[in-house]
């Protein structure tokens, strides 16, 4: 798909995510036209229709995913419906870039990989976080090697959510999980970006709040997880929808701080382009400004200048898989790193049943057998 031929698009889920990132990132991307909308509910994909002026929509993903007219396709429903809708987007032949958490167990999301590998086409897990310049120049500073040997991983997601309603992110059959699929999937993702694959962890879960927005919880407010990697680091992840008074969204308190032999790094999503360090033995943390070649993604469209940094990098998302789909080559993040967090994701839910470490397998994947398979 070389670029100036035009590239198709269906969304399918037409919700929240897919009106502030998936639709604005996609409009900055040159030969690219959203064809194909789908939301099962009708009165939701009428505004998106309203909203895009797109003209083929359909409440049902099969009206949309087997159209010849369609090259990729973005899958942006609540978690229960990823994995069928991109097995069948694939087996038609679509490059799918699909939401977090991947599926609703380690299992499903790798048969999704495997399945997209097998039928060629690119595939992307919408691991938003990893967009931060500042994020994307950490990984960079820590793969050069400035961090040394990686000792810490710490990550903490502190938000204010009180007990309002979540809709589908309530439910256990539509969600899987609360709070460890919905904030912590993506500091697991930074974990595994930053310290490499786990080999065992302990992890806890807890609902404080059995009922929001009048209707019942069945899902974790809080998660928390203790883990080694197998480069010999340690990781300790919280994440919590109960941090009262901390606010919402970036206004809330997303850090995470590496420790290493030859100095720490901090990194906080609000300070989307500076991050904090300290050398081993020195007076403490220094700010430093993230260089200019790391405010967007490589060769994306967006200018950084235009609009609030703190909204405007999620759109690089886009860009990266339209430009994976062109060089015909992996997307980053792809399934398979989508696949790993749940392989995390599952070995905590088991950790936090059985009150036991649990061991993740070769590569820090998952051989646990889950109850909730949603691939027929
Ligand atoms: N990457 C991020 O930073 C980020 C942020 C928010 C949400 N998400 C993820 O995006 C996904 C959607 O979240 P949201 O906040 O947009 O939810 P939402 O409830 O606002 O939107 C989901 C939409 O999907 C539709 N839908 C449900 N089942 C469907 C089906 N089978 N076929 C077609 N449409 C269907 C619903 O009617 C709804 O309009 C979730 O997986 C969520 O975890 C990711």
């Amino acid at each position: 798909m070389p670029s100036g031929k035009m590239l198709n698009f269906a969304i399918v889920g037409c919700g929240g995510i897919t009106l502030q990132n998936h639709l604005p990132g996609l409009a900055l991307c040159p030969d690219v036209k959203v064809t194909a909308l789908c939301d099962a509910d009708a009165a939701t994909l009428e505004r998106a229709r309203q909203q895009t002026g797109v003209t083929i929509t359909a409440t049902r993903h099969e009206d949309i995913v087997k159209r010849d007219d369609i090259h990729a396709v973005i899958i942006a429903t609540p978690n229960i419906a990823h994995a069928p809708i991109a097995l069948d987007a694939i087996a038609h032949g679509k490059h799918v870039l699909c939401e977090k958490p991947l599926a609703l167990n380690h299992a499903d999301a790798r048969a999704m990989a495997e399945t997209a590998d097998r039928a060629g086409v690119r595939h992307m897990t919408a691991f938003t976080y990893r967009f931060v310049p500042a994020m994307h120049y950490l990984s960079h500073l820590v793969k050069r090697g400035d961090l040394g040997q990686l000792y810490h991983y710490r990550s903490c997601r502190l938000q204010d959510w009180g007990t309002r309603g979540l809709g589908w992110r309530q439910v256990k059959k539509l969600a899987g999980t609360g709070e460890l699929g919905d904030m912590l999937s993506h500091r697991i993702d930074f974990a595994h970006l930053l310290a490499g694959p786990m080999q065992r962890l302990v992890a806890n879960l807890k609902q404080w709040h059995p009922v929001r927005g009048g209707q019942p919880n069945d899902l974790d407010d809080w998660a928390a997880i203790l883990a080694e990697f197998r480069g010999g680091g340690t990781g300790v992840l919280e994440s919590s929808k109960l941090a009262s008074g901390r606010n919402e969204s970036w206004r809330s308190l997303d850090y995470v701080e590496v420790n290493g032999s030859e100095r720490s790094f901090v990194f906080i999503t609000g300070e989307w382009n500076k991050l904090q360090t300290g050398k081993v033995g020195g007076p403490g943390l220094e700010t430093i400004e993230i260089p200019r070649e790391f405010w967007k993604w490589p060769g994306s469209p967006r200018d950084p200048s235009q609009g609030d940094p703190l909204v405007t990098f999620r759109y690089d998302q886009a860009w990266e898989f339209v430009d994976a789909i062109r060089s015909q080559r992996p997307c980053v993040p792809s399934f398979h790193d989508g696949a790993r967090a749940l392989a995390v994701m599952d070995a905590a839910v088991r950790s936090a049943e059985t009150r036991q470490w649990v061991e993740l397998g070769e590569s820090g994947t998952s051989n646990i057998k889950h109850p909730t398979s949603n691939i027929e």
